[in-house]
């Protein structure tokens, strides 16, 4: 994981960068800093590269990569598989060789397609005067641009800042829709920034009904994109989604006994088990946990307090399904010895102002706070950080200790306060998550980023409580699971209302857009730790795997919540010996972490969230 930045400008004034923006990369990049700056003939143009590299693997290779030709490589991103990468090398240089030895654009075109794994890059090729940028196919590493009209400059970069005031950018999320190639001698000839766009192939029809004319759309103001006419496109590392529905008398064979008493549901949960799907996806799972926890570097930074038993690898971790199914699978790959990082977040119970006694007539719930709604999280009775991630973390830890009981797991409560809160979404995180601005942003953006902190307190020895900070470098996050697997109510909604036909198009608009929703915004929380965010869920042959399937084997919405939604996965947790974890129904972050009680507004998930914005 690395902090990228690059200016363009077209006028020979030195490019001035907010001193924020550089404080935010660092972040990311803590164990080395460096620019690299190139010029065009006669200075027509001039390209600042800036890097701040996170050392993850094989020996640290500083950026910007300039090779003898005078390329120029910054590089975001994480290969696990399509280039061969061996436990010493470092990716950057691999991708850097790679690169260099590409003539045309349908060379530099097959490097990028061949890669397996999260990227973000920016690369000036000399030869031609070109720049390169873009971000992966699933948009895993976050890439932002902005341009100033008035002094002719383009900013790329994977981190900004929320500043206001006039002299404010207006920063944007470059979609995840192809990559982009500037010339450069050209652009520096007519003084305005045109891009040509070179997208992902989506499937045929896709790529000119939707994503075509979006990548020509969505523009920095005063730039514009033009759809490359010799129709390279870069080859999608994903199969297209399985939009077959069940025929009419298939239906009696997918659901023989429908709609089975709730009590028949272990028994047929247990009758699955031995489905050969079940032990396809555990393989494909598997081993894109696997390609995740290995090859880490196993001492922690060196700031950190000397350990040999710091862990390397730490989840997000809220008991729930996904999150369980990643930590009985890390526990496959990771030795014994070292122990794994369990992240468990939780924000303050508000105490309602009024006692609960007064404001409940006998008899009448509706008046009930809704704090106390059915999950026994009544912090008059209990601790104020008990909420229902914490109590089905606390659950899921018991499992996990089961199923291995030689590992320590180190399950981190972390307990955030108002005031807390309100320090850190001023100071990073309204930054981070710009320029997201929801309701929704703010909520998940600021849980994730105390998670991805590791802050908090893990279980003593003498059974009390310990001050801990996790040492992991690599966050895994079960984001995904739900977009693909069918685990969010609303694909029940539309489901009832309009079968599996209304399912799948439901399923394949958020694949799509995962990559705006959510995963540049939580790549810029999670990294501002200087760790880096891994999402198994979103392996390319993970993907491919489930995106083959039909519909009807990832989720049975016909059988009652926590067990229709991702029943491919809640089998697959019951291969992997998991117990109730399996049948809990999806909790959203923001509500199990009590996050959104905090405020306590009446706003929508999908409002302006006011909160983030600075003085
Ligand atoms: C990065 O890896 C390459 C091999 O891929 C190696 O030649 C190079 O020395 C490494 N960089 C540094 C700074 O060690
Ligand atoms: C498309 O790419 C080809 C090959 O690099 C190039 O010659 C052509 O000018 C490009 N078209 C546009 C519209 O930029
Ligand atoms: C954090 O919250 C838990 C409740 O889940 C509580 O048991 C624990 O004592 C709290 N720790 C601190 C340090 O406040
Ligand atoms: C979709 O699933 C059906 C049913 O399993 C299968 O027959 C078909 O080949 C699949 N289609 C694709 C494109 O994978």
């Amino acid at each position: 994981m690395c902090g990228i930045f690059c200016a363009l400008s077209l006028s020979p004034a030195r490019c001035v960068w907010s001193k924020a923006v550089r404080e935010h990369l660092k972040r990311r990049g803590p164990d080395l800093s460096r620019e690299v700056t190139v010029e065009g003939a006669n200075s027509c143009y001039r390209c600042l590269f800036s890097a701040h590299v996170l050392h993850m693997r094989g020996l640290l290779t500083p950026q910007p990569v300039q090779d003898d030709a005078g390329n120029v490589l910054l590089w975001n991103g994480e290969i696990f598989g399509g280039l061969p990468v061996t436990p010493e090398e470092n990716d950057t240089a691999v991708v850097s060789r790679r690169l260099s030895s590409c003539v045309g654009p349908s060379e530099i075109l097959a490097v990028l397609s061949a890669l397996r794994g999260p990227w973000g890059f920016v690369y000036y090729q000399k030869a031609g005067d070109y720049l390169w940028f873009g971000r992966d196919f699933l948009g895993r590493r976050s890439l932002l641009w902005a341009f100033d009209a008035e002094v002719g400059a383009l900013t790329l970069t994977s981190v900004a800042a929320c500043e206001s005031g006039p002299a404010a950018s207006f920063w944007q999320e470059v979609p995840a829709v192809g990559v982009y190639r500037i010339d450069l001698k050209a652009v520096a000839e007519a003084g305005r920034v045109t891009f040509e766009v070179y997208p992902w192939a989506r499937g045929g029809r896709d790529l000119v009904s939707g994503y075509g004319p979006a990548a020509l759309e969505s523009t920095p103001g005063g730039c514009t994109a033009a759809m490359n006419r010799s129709g390279l496109v870069l080859a999608s590392p994903v199969r297209p989604l399985n939009t077959s529905i069940p025929k009419l008398s298939d239906e009696e064979e997918i659901h023989p006994n429908s709609h089975p008493r709730v009590t028949d549901l272990e028994q047929l949960l247990a009758s699955k088990e031995n489905d050969a799907e079940v032990s396809r996806l555990t393989d494909v799972l598997s081993e894109a946990v696997r390609r995740r926890v290995q090859s880490l570097p196993f001492k922690a930074r060196d700031d950190s307090p000397p350990s040999n038993e710091g862990a390397a690898v730490a989840l997000l971790f809220s008991g729930g399904l996904d999150s369980m199914v990643l930590a009985a699978l890390a526990d496959r790959h990771i030795p014994a010895h070292q122990p794994i990082d369990l992240l468990n977040v939780a924000f303050e119970l508000q105490v309602p102002k009024k006692p609960i006694e007064s404001a409940r007539k006998p008899g009448k719930h509706k008046n009930k706070p809704a704090d106390c709604k059915s999950d026994g999280a009544d912090p008059q009775t209990s601790g104020a950080f008990d909420v229902p991630d914490r109590i089905t973390g606390k659950a899921g830890l018991g499992e996990l200790r089961d199923l291995n009981p030689e590992r320590r797991w180190n399950f981190v409560e972390i307990n955030v306060t108002k005031e807390e809160l309100q320090e850190m979404r001023r100071e990073r995180v309204c930054h981070l998550v710009h320029p997201l601005d929801t309701v929704l942003d703010d909520s998940i953006g600021c849980a994730v980023w105390f998670a991805a902190r590791g802050t908090g307190f893990a279980a003593a020895e003498d059974g009390g409580q310990r001050p801990f900070t996790s040492s992991a470098k690599v966050v895994l996050t079960g984001i995904g699971a739900d977009e693909q697997l069918a685990g969010y109510s609303r694909h029940r909604v539309r489901f009832t209302a309009s079968g599996h036909e209304g399912l799948i198009q439901e399923l394949q608009m958020e694949l799509g857009r995962i990559p705006s929703r959510n995963l540049g915004r939580d790549d810029r929380v999670i990294g501002d730790h200087g760790k880096e965010a891994r999402f198994p869920y979103l392996d390319e042959d993970v993907v491919s795997h489930l995106n083959a399937l039909p519909v009807w084997e990832k989720a049975d919405l016909s059988l009652p919540r926590g067990v229709g939604e991702k029943l491919l996965l809640r089998l697959t947790a019951r291969r992997l010996g998991l117990g109730q974890s399996a049948v809990l129904p999806k909790r959203a972050m923001q509500f199990g972490s009590r996050i959104a009680k905090m405020e306590a507004r009446r706003e929508k998930a999908s409002d302006k969230c006011t909160r983030l914005l600075t003085e």
